[in-house]
């Protein structure tokens, strides 16, 4: 036995062993010492847990020059200030050279409150999502509730896209409150959000849009469109459509109500493009919101083939007001679909306008300026006539 423990052999699987154990736990300390620390504050790193009576040196990152700092008689690292460019991994070495501990050092801020807002797509489902007010720089973990006056559900968390789910939502109360917390090295925060549902209910845009022209009407257009995929289909959630459509550059938008799902356009310009868009709305109560405007199609009602004069190419301008329209009031998105041609040509319509004001203006004055000299002529003449009359009546 004596033989076998004093053998080469031994001795060095030993070694190996110890070495192994050794780097092993060298590691394991890198890993999993990290430091958090406030930005722009000092921060102080200690070389290990003991305090260390000689005198150490530290380095940051391989060789990296240490940011503003100062060594304390202990050993102590204190960092002045710290700023993005402290961050790194910090190790203190004793006079030999000899690695004494390392730690990780990451900097930021602790949470702060979060903006929150909470979609309704239909009466079972809420989504509420979240942006920092403060950035933090830093690993958070969220824990979130959503509460009514009868109950407490869970608001399911998606972290990196920065929302979460309340599926099921049990009660359809008119308040409730989501109950977001963001917790991270250096503190925490809670969120308290009030959501009043019927106000936040908002279906998707209507899906499958389709505008067809009907054969031998020159002036009408098929509209017809599915239920959004959210939106149960169940009698006791109905939903009314408007559908809005213009020739194309017009500024002016016709409109239909419906809650059908079709809708027969009477009154289209033949032979222009129209474009089409709708929205919908839960349809009894008028407190919830539109949802978005689906995308906008773009359709050419019917035209009678043998028609030699082609229809005018270009885009409708608003010349003649037309009935039963209404001025563009919403979105600047809508405003963004005129095409920058479109305005070009209304520019030159205003300033031919304008022209044929100015050149009217003059023609009215000159003709009023002769109509004005020619009155004063006819009223002399007059005169003159008169005082002859009275001259010959006159008894010499
Ligand atoms: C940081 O430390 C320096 C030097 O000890 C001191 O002058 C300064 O006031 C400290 N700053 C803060 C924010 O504590
Ligand atoms: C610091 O060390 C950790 C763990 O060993 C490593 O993942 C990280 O990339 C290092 N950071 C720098 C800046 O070297
Ligand atoms: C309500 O909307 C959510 C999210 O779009 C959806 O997953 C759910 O199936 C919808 N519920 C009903 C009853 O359609």
């Amino acid at each position: 036995m004596p033989g076998l423990l004093s053998s080469p052999v031994f001795l060095t699987v030993i070694w190996l062993l110890s070495l192994r154990l050794g780097r092993a736990q060298i590691q394991t300390d890198e890993v999993s010492a990290v430091q958090y620390g406030h930005m722009q504050s000092n921060v102080t790193l200690a070389c290990g847990k003991s305090q260390v009576r000689m005198p150490v040196t530290w380095r940051l990152d391989h060789g990296a020059v240490l940011p503003w700092h100062q060594v304390t008689s202990d050993g102590t690292l204190l960092l002045l200030h710290a700023d993005h460019s402290a961050q790194g991994n910090y190790s203190c070495h004793d006079s030999r050279g000899l690695l004494l501990h390392s730690v990780r050092l990451r900097l930021g801020y602790p949470p702060g409150k979060l903006n929150v807002s909470c979609r309704v797509p239909n009466h079972t489902h809420v989504r509420c999502s979240w942006t920092e007010q403060v950035r933090t720089f830093l690993p958070a973990e969220y824990t979130a509730s959503f509460r009514g006056r009868h109950d407490l559900q869970p608001c399911v968390l998606n972290v990196a896209r920065k929302h979460c789910d309340v599926n099921n939502l049990s009660f359809w109360q008119t308040m409730h409150t989501l109950n977001l917390t963001e917790t991270n090295a250096l503190g925490s925060e809670t969120t308290l959000h009030s959501v009043k549902l019927i106000n936040q209910l908002q279906p998707n845009p209507p899906e499958s849009l389709v505008v067809e022209p009907l054969e031998g009407h020159p002036r009408r257009l098929l509209v017809s469109w599915d239920y959004p995929v959210s939106w149960p289909l169940d009698d006791a959630f109905l939903l009314i459509f408007h559908i809005r459509y213009r020739p194309q550059g017009s500024v002016y938008w016709s409109e239909v109500f419906t809650s059908d799902s079709h809708v027969v356009i009477t009154d289209a310009l033949a032979g222009h493009l129209h474009q089409v868009q709708i929205q919908a709305r839960d349809e009894f109560n008028s407190d919830t919101k539109w949802s978005e405007w689906s995308p906008l199609l773009l359709v050419r009602p019917w035209e009678a083939v043998s028609s030699t004069t082609e229809p005018p190419e270009e885009t409708f301008t608003d010349y003649l007001f037309p009935f039963g329209t209404k001025p563009e009031t919403s979105t600047a998105k809508s405003h963004n679909s005129v095409h920058p041609e479109d305005e070009g040509s209304l520019g030159l319509v205003i300033l031919l306008v304008m022209l044929t004001v100015v050149i009217l203006t003059i023609i009215l004055s000159l003709i009023f300026v002769v109509w004005v000299r020619q009155r004063r002529h006819d009223h002399v003449t007059k005169q003159e006539l008169n005082s002859m009359v009275k001259m010959k009546s006159v008894p010499i």
